[in-house]
């Protein structure tokens, strides 16, 4: 037995959200999608006309927005009246790490979950599915199952009240730049739920376009555990090639040859072995903590020491590429100009949540440097905004004479030309097409001698680079 699902509504238009709906309704034509979302700026730009100005740039998804906005897909922030029309809701909105109160560091704020959850309450009628897709702490599903009751049973102490609650979880397991092929074929779908109508309501959806062998149902916590699991397991694959690239650099050996050849192995599989300056993105950090704060509150210290050093290892990469650039640059970058190429987490994302680019930029402008950036994607905005809020903490916790002292400048430009112009050094961050057929002679003879690159992400071509008579670093090499 399923319900008849014909109009579904999302909370929350981000990068998860988006996308998500964006292929749902694609997918389900005669299903009625709105995306909602308290932003109404950003829900403005979802329904910008130039799809240029799609809030999130994602390859394929301005595509969908044009195929099937205002068909079956709507933006919108009318939360009442998209609410109480829905037989299913998603929950899509953001969980950030908690920065004050009890378990500040580590658990996830959940105040827009559960606002999003007393908008359910109020507005939704008859029997509603609520569906978890935002990564949260394992048993948020109970929680938000006690607050929809407890407003039922208040509701009930003044009239009757035909309404009613079924919770799922679902996550989502999209990766940022390959969303929309990550949602189309996806590895699995994994649904968690007690209700066995509702999981099979769900799981119809899908199979309009997932092989039903390839949907997993569970119970809730297995499958709001198997989320940050996932993401533990993926972190610490990173963690694990990154502590491998340090060894390469000091023995010879060559982090690419290493890579595959243990990648050949079918065993450990040769996705996600890609040394790099670190992890970055909004999941990763903030899932593993999630999971040292569910150790810890169970008394599970040895396993929390565990997930914490993959954190700790991301950490050590990141100052160990800042440091070594100032190394090379004979100890100080006072007055020097650093060419920074790549901003973005990874490549074919606008997004900066936790970029390794983040630290590694803010250190250099400590050391004095006048930084210059290029990404072909970054809105300028997002690149101000994380490095005034990452240099606010360092002015924050230094003590009055270094607090006088001077910081470093960045700039951003459209032109790479522009970061080449007198440039001491490049460091490459982001792993963009673009990156790897940049015409190292025109650099090398726009930049300053002696001139340095730095590749952290191992995608140029070195040949090309030493002949042009530039100093090459590549991560995870001794050159
Ligand atoms: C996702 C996942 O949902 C989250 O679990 C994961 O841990 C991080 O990534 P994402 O879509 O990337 O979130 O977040 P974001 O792009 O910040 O989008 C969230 C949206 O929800 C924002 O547009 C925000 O305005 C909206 N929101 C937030 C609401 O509409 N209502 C709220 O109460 C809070
Ligand atoms: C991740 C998970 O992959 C996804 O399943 C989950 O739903 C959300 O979190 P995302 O953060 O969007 O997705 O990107 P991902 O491709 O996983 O990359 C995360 C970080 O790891 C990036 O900074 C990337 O550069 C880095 N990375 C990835 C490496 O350093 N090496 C690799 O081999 C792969």
């Amino acid at each position: 037995m399923s319900l008849k699902i014909k109009n579904i509504c999302c909370i929350g238009a981000g990068y998860v959200g988006g996308p998500s709906m964006a292929v749902f309704a694609d997918k389900l034509p005669n299903i009625k999608i709105n995306v909602l979302d308290l932003n109404k700026e950003r829900i403005a730009a979802w329904n910008n006309e130039d799809l240029e100005k799609l809030p999130i740039y994602e390859p394929g998804l301005s595509k969908l927005v044009e195929k099937n906005r205002n068909k079956n897909l709507f933006f919108s922030s009318d939360l009442e009246k998209n609410i109480s029309e829905a037989d299913m809701i998603f929950i899509s909105v953001n969980t950030p790490t908690k920065t004050s109160g009890l378990g500040a560091g580590q658990a996830s704020d959940l105040r827009w979950v559960e606002s999003c959850t007393r908008a359910v309450a109020k507005y939704a009628k008859n029997h509603t599915i609520v569906i978890e897709k935002s990564t949260i702490p394992v048993k948020t599903a109970e929680l938000i199952k006690n607050l929809l009751d407890s407003y039922i049973k208040k509701e009930q102490k003044y009239a009757k009240v035909h309404k009613s609650f079924s919770i799922l979880s679902n996550p989502e397991f999209l990766a940022e730049g390959n969303a929309i092929n990550d949602l189309e074929f996806p590895d699995r779908i994994l649904i968690g739920g007690e209700d066995i109508e509702s999981v099979d309501s769900l799981k119809i959806l899908y199979e309009h376009w997932v092989p039903t062998e390839k949907i997993i149902c569970t119970n809730l916590w297995s499958s709001e555990l198997s989320k940050l699991a996932a993401n533990a397991f993926l972190a610490q694959r990173i963690s694990s090639i990154n502590s491998i690239s340090a060894i390469c650099e000091s023995t010879g050996a060559s982090i690419d040859e290493v890579s595959l050849a243990i990648g050949a192995d079918t065993r450990i599989g040769n996705k996600f072995i890609s040394s790099s300056p670190g992890f970055g993105g909004s999941c990763f950090k903030k899932d593993i903590l999630n999971l040292i704060y569910l150790c810890d509150f169970n008394s599970l210290f040895e396993v929390s020491k565990y997930w914490q050093n993959v954190l700790t290892i991301n950490e050590w990469q990141k100052k160990r590429v800042s440091k070594l650039i100032v190394e090379k640059l004979f100890g100080t970058l006072y007055e020097k100009k650093i060419g920074v190429l790549g901003f973005a987490f990874k490549a074919n994302t606008n997004d900066t949540r936790e970029s390794p680019a983040i630290d590694i930029v803010a250190d250099l402008i400590v050391e004095k440097a006048q930084v210059a950036i290029y990404d072909p994607k970054v809105q300028k905005e997002s690149i101000n905004m994380e490095l005034n809020n990452n240099l606010q903490n360092f002015k924050n916790s230094k003590n009055d004479y270094l607090q006088d002292s001077k910081l470093g400048e960045w700039a951003c430009y459209e032109e790479i030309d522009d970061v080449f112009k007198n440039a001491d050094a490049i460091v490459i961050l982001t792993e963009w097409d673009e990156f790897k057929t940049i015409d190292w002679n025109n650099a090398s003879n726009l930049m300053r001698y002696p001139a340095w690159v730095f590749d952290t992400r191992s995608i140029i071509n070195e040949k090309e680079v030493k002949e042009s008579g530039l100093n090459l670093w590549v991560l995870g090499k001794s050159l």
